[in-house]
């Protein structure tokens, strides 16, 4: 069974070189269906330009918390009018950056980009795909107080980084969490207690490539060809086979993006 990839660029300036033969690869060799995620204008466009290209590469459009200067009055309209692709089953990569961006008036903006598309993808009834880095607190508030507005709200935390008890909070909001090579790494303690306390109904598969290579190709370009090495490390924590991670996940993925026409392959 094929594996669902949720969240990768390969719009990233990293693939240029051998994207055309890449992509094809790995998509024979038992990844697909494949969500590009937006995090920019340009990777949004891209996003929507390789999902044309690619029967199994569908796009997610949005702006990344630390890419607020590709936001302003236009951005949510653009948004708008490139969801109604068929191709496009997401909102995101949306969510907030404290890491990168320390200034109290950037964080602000971070804060009313989130809500604003937030409520996009409750208006077009799309699922969201969260980045949250050094901001659980806020991060979680904004959803919760999203939920509360919209009921229908929901999504992914991508390359979850919070405690047991939050992750919790959010599954029990009807949200997913989304696992990637970092659940291989050394010092990945809590993501490991995440994994082993969730239920695999919880759980997404994802790499981010061309960021965070799971062991032993940590600090290499990530491509989700990777993805069996995320599964077993997933496999191995829980006690279960390969194939049990594969199959749930991706049957997760498919009722989170439900604007992907199913498919056993
Ligand atoms: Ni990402």
């Amino acid at each position: 069974m094929n594996i669902f990839e949720t969240h990768a660029h390969f719009d990233d300036e990293q693939f240029d070189n051998d994207r055309s033969t890449l992509l094809p690869r790995i998509i024979a060799g038992g990844v697909s269906p494949i969500i590009n995620v937006g995090a920019s204008m340009r990777g949004t466009l891209d996003s929507v330009a390789l999902s044309e290209k690619y029967d199994e590469v569908y796009a997610a459009v949005g702006i990344h918390p630390s890419n607020y200067e590709d936001y302003n009055e236009g951005t949510i309209e653009k948004l708008r009018e490139l969801a109604k692709n068929n191709k496009v089953v997401a909102i995101g990569e949306i969510g907030l950056d404290y890491y990168w961006d320390k200034e109290p008036l950037v964080q602000e903006k971070q804060r009313e980009m989130f809500r604003e598309q937030i409520a996009l993808a409750a208006e077009l009834n799309l699922p969201i795909i969260v980045h949250s880095r050094d901001a659980a607190k806020d991060t979680f508030d904004i959803i919760k107080e999203g939920k509360e507005k919209y009921s229908s709200l929901r999504g992914v935390i991508h390359c979850y980084s919070g405690s047991v008890e939050m992750a919790l909070e959010y599954v029990k909001r009807g949200f997913f969490i989304g696992v990637g090579g970092v659940v291989t790494f050394k010092n990945a303690k809590t993501l490991v207690e995440v994994v082993k306390d969730l239920s695999i109904g919880a759980l997404l598969l994802e790499t981010d490539c061309p960021y965070m290579a799971p062991t032993p190709h940590r600090g290499e370009r990530n491509d989700s060809g990777y993805l069996p090495l995320i599964a077993e490390k997933i496999a191995e924590i829980k006690g279960v086979s390969i194939d049990e991670v594969i199959v749930n996940t991706r049957r997760n993925a498919f009722d989170l993006f439900n604007k992907v026409p199913y498919n056993n392959d």
